[in-house]
């Protein structure tokens, strides 16, 4: 494949906003898309302060920092990408809407253009069937946050082509990944085994068996997890590891991935985690000066 140089992310949210980023520092020119310009704004406002973050670490000089500030363009219109050699999805985890979505970008994106996906657990096989091009479709898992976890998985769909998931693979490790490798079966490797044990810290949570404090302190502590299960749920977002649990449940067949239902239930209230100040736990608290004891 010819040489990569202009990359474009789709959704801008926690993950697009941070795949956007790690093109640019390492020198594609990106293009950023959402359909929603509030999210466009946050996640121009979170890539600058994660650069200037770099910058301050001495991890990447002032220059640049501004240089891949200068490289990111953000639109909401979908024709903008006609130019780019690598297109990666981000939006919601919803195969409907993303299937969508695949089939406009097959459209738009030039002929050459690899479609990856950033999905936790949707088939890519299934997304690749939405475009006239399966062999140039490809899962492209970045974690969160994408600047700085180390690993993507990369998934390959049915019809993937040996050159596609060469290229792809050659893309994250000029990002600095290291890259590990699926079938495409659902939540692939990571989220596999990972959103089970999320939804079992519900269920403990749910039944009565500890407090949230109890469940976290106990998986960091007892199994050196550097984040306990449901912290790092509000991490993910709550929404996310719903839609994950139910593309296992579906996907593998098997009641032991029935997602808990207080997973459901505050995901129905709206608690999300961190991304909306709530979750298992409140984040919007501001916590009280402690005032000095009137002495009389
Ligand atoms: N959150 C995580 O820890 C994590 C980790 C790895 C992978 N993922 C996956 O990455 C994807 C995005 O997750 P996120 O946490 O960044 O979600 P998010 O909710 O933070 O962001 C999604 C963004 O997509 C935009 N969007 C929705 N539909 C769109 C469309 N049709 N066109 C353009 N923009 C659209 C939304 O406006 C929103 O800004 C999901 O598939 C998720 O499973 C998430």
């Amino acid at each position: 494949m010819a040489e990569i140089k202009t990359l474009a992310v789709v959704g801008s949210g926690q993950m697009g906003s941070g795949i956007a980023q790690l093109g640019a520092m390492y020198g594609l020119d990106v293009w950023l898309v959402d359909t929603d310009s509030d999210a466009l704004l946050r996640a121009t406002n979170s890539i600058s302060s994660s650069i200037q973050r770099f910058v301050s670490k001495s991890h990447l000089s002032q220059a640049a920092g501004s240089d891949a500030l200068r490289r990111i363009k953000c639109t909401a219109n979908l024709e903008d990408l006609h130019s780019a050699d690598v297109i990666i999805e981000a939006i919601v985890e919803s195969e409907n809407v993303k299937k969508k979505l695949f089939s406009e970008l097959d459209k738009i994106a030039k002929a050459s253009a690899i479609l990856a996906s950033n999905t936790s657990s949707i088939s890519i096989t299934r997304l690749a069937s939405a475009t006239s091009r399966p062999r140039q479709v490809i899962g492209m898992h970045f974690m969160n946050p994408p600047p700085i976890m180390k690993l993507v998985e990369i998934v390959r769909g049915a019809d993937t082509s040996e050159e596609t998931f060469s290229a792809t693979k050659a893309l994250a490790e000029r990002f600095g990944k290291i890259v590990i490798c699926s079938q495409d079966y659902s939540g692939f490797i990571v989220n596999r085994i990972l959103m089970p044990m999320i939804n079992e810290a519900f269920f403990t949570l749910y039944t009565g068996v500890a407090t949230k404090e109890d469940i976290d302190t106990g998986m960091k502590l007892g199994t050196n997890h550097p984040m306990g299960p449901l912290e790092l749920a509000d991490f993910i977002g709550l929404d996310v590891c719903l839609s994950i649990m139910r593309v296992l449940h579906v996907g593998l067949g098997d009641n032991k991935y029935a997602p808990c239902p207080l997973l459901v239930q505050y995901v129905d209230a709206g608690r999300l985690g961190r991304k909306r100040g709530i979750g298992v736990y409140d984040y919007r608290k501001v916590s009280e000066p402690v005032k000095p004891s009137p002495r009389l």
